[in-house]
């Protein structure tokens, strides 16, 4: 049995659906079910009794301690968190308290469970804390890629939070023993991924005639890693990753985003032409930029593979097409989270944006 926190979100959920799939072992699934999480990604899963899913927060000690007794996982892999730089540019105190306050108290109600594990049991346990590469700031055009040695340097409200929590996951390591393993990854892309963020918007706003709005001049770089990619690297290091270390996960696949953009519009122009005949790449819209906008993140994921022997197993190029082939084909699903909530969200961050 192994606890996952925030598996009705975007990666979590990728993370499960793969599991289930791939393991014979249970899943305990804790999600406090906020705008990201969606249990209708796993609505594959209903009746197997291989998931079990719980609503509730990770800043709940009292629950945690409660299902770790109940449970007795042999492993916690925390994905839960508020994970969207824009909005913690709206509203940082969210961030705050569930990246930092809701990662300490998750620490702290495994760290009593852990403590009282027969010694096996304790060795053989892991907390996986599932980090990002934005913790290490920017890079400039020529820099050298981050390595896991690189200085933090968050900018943003997100990447603080987030920085601050792999401080804690490695000072409960340090201090009181508890078996931990982080992971610091890049961008990540695929199905299920909420049409907040850069790709799945695109594809959402493309097909309803929208703008696509590209942030200042469109050519800050990400590296962009396919999703069950980032959860095979999950496994792998869960499995034998080093205890205290940290693994940084990335695709090498470093683009700038209107690339990325132009992409997207390249493949729905194949895939879902338009009866008009023109392409979806005359939507882009530039407008203005997010405040602090870190221009380059790039991964250097060698020590995952040399050590742990893993490599990503999709290309940009057959990742990319995968993503839109799936938003194309669930168009329910992208129909159900466009709520009430998440066009006011729009409405919040692109209606002053100066085109
Ligand atoms: P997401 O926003 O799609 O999902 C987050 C999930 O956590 C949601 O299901 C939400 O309901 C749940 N959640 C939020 N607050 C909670 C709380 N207090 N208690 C319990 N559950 C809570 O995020 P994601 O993109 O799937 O990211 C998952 C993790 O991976 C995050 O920790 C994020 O920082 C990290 N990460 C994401 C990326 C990326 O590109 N998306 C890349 C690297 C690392
Ligand atoms: O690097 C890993 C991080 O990647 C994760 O830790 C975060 O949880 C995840 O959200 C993601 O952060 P980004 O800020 O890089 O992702 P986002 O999709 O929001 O933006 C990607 C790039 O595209 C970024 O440079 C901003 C730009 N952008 C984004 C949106 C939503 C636009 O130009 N227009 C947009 O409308």
């Amino acid at each position: 049995m192994i606890l996952v926190t925030g598996g009705a979100g975007f990666i979590g959920a990728n993370f499960v659906l793969d599991w289930v799939a791939r393991c014979n072992e249970s899943v305990v699934n804790l999600d406090k079910l906020t705008y990201a999480g969606n249990l209708e990604s796993l609505s594959i899963l209903k009746g197997n009794p291989q998931h079990i899913f719980v609503q509730g927060d990770i800043g709940d000690r009292l629950l945690i301690e409660r299902l770790l007794v109940e449970h007795q996982p042999r492993a916690v892999i925390n994905f839960a968190a508020e994970s969207h730089v824009d909005r913690s540019i709206h509203g940082p105190g969210e961030f705050i308290q569930t990246n930092i306050v809701g990662t300490f108290n998750l620490l702290e109600a495994v760290r009593v469970y852990w403590s009282d594990l027969p010694d096996t049991d304790k060795s053989a346990f892991r907390y996986l804390h599932v980090s990002t590469d934005e913790v290490y700031g920017s890079l400039g055009k020529e820099d050298p890629a981050f390595t896991e040695n690189h200085r933090y340097e968050p900018n943003s409200p997100y990447s603080a939070s987030k920085a601050a929590s792999d401080h804690l996951v490695r000072a409960w390591h340090h201090t009181y023993g508890l078996p931990v393993v982080t992971t610091n990854c890049s961008n990540n892309y695929g199905p299920h991924h909420f049409p907040e963020k850069l790709i799945p918007l695109m594809i959402v706003n493309a097909l309803a005639g929208k703008s696509l709005p590209v942030y200042g001049d469109g050519m800050q770089i990400r590296d962009w890693l396919y999703v069950k990619d980032h959860c095979s690297a999950i496994r792998r290091v869960l499995e034998v990753g080093r205890l205290g270390e940290v693994y940084n996960v990335g695709g090498w696949n470093e683009k700038p985003n209107i690339e990325i953009v132009k992409t997207v519009c390249a493949l729905l122009d194949e895939l879902r032409p338009k009866a008009d005949g023109s392409s979806y790449a005359t939507q882009i819209s530039y407008v203005s930029d997010r405040p602090g906008h870190d221009r380059r993140y790039a991964i250097d994921a060698r020590k995952l593979e040399r050590e742990l022997n893993w490599k990503p197993a999709e290309t940009f190029e057959t990742g990319i097409r995968k993503t839109v082939q799936w938003y194309l084909q669930n168009p329910e699903w992208v129909q159900n989270v466009q709520t009430g909530a998440y066009r006011e969200w729009l409405s919040k961050n692109y209606a002053e944006r100066q085109a």
